[in-house]
């Protein structure tokens, strides 16, 4: 069984994924994450991030791997490098590129096969896993959100002021939205929730209750 969980950056998407994969039993992938690895490892090897087709023939060559919760780049957990800003600018030039998703989609299949899993992204439900017994798709306001991630960044000893935040987020946003493929969007047969004003407690207790419903339907 397939649960997806779709969402802008600032959501909650990942903390609330990994709570519910594990109040099922079920594993955990982070999409966002190979994205991540990809993006750093284009940067390591400079590899010139507005040559489109240089980047999907790079992204075929190299082993990005999903496992005990963790990205690996060969045999390396880059789980923390791949959260820098630089990196996390950097993303779009590959999350821009068809046949760079292409094979990034196609990895996430490979992971998920067989498996009952809890899959975190933009574009799992509506395009990776059409099929998914159970899709969400987790928002919240961007006040709320850029909240959220301002307590997440002071965590790491980062302040910043909650514009600064907001327009990084607004620019994400934006290029998440516009992408031609692959682009941020609720499947049709998704689940919208709100977390405006809910605990993230009823969060989890809303999808987790749903998602059993479904795992009932099968
Ligand atoms: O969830 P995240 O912030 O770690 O994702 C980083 C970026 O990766 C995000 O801005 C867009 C891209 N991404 C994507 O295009 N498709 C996904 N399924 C997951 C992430």
């Amino acid at each position: 069984m397939i649960v997806t969980i779709d969402g802008p950056a600032g959501a909650g998407k990942s903390s609330i994924a990994h709570q519910v994969a594990s109040r099922l039993g079920f594993e955990f992938l982070d999409t966002g994450a190979l994205y991540r690895a990809a993006t750093l490892a284009a940067m390591r090897d400079s590899i010139n991030l507005d040559d489109a087709e240089r980047l999907a023939s790079f992204v075929g060559t190299i082993a990005i791997t999903w496992r005990d919760k963790a990205v690996w780049i060969d045999d390396e957990n880059v789980s923390e490098q791949i959260r820098t800003p630089e990196v996390t600018q950097s993303i779009r030039h590959l999350a821009d590129v068809p046949a760079v998703r292409a094979e990034l989609s196609q990895l996430q299949r490979q992971i998920a096969a067989g498996r009952n899993i809890v899959t975190e992204g933009r574009d799992q439900g509506a395009e990776v896993f059409p099929d998914a017994e159970c899709k969400v798709f987790l928002t919240a306001s961007p006040l709320e959100r850029a909240k959220r991630r301002m307590r997440q960044l002071a965590e790491s000893g980062r302040y910043l002021s909650v514009e600064d935040v907001l327009a990084a987020q607004n620019q994400r946003d934006l290029e998440d939205r516009l992408r031609d493929v692959g682009r941020l969007r609720a499947a049709d047969d998704a689940v919208v929730v709100n977390t405006d004003g809910m605990l993230p407690e009823q969060v989890l207790d809303t999808i987790v209750n749903l998602a059993k419903e479904r795992m009932g339907d099968n």
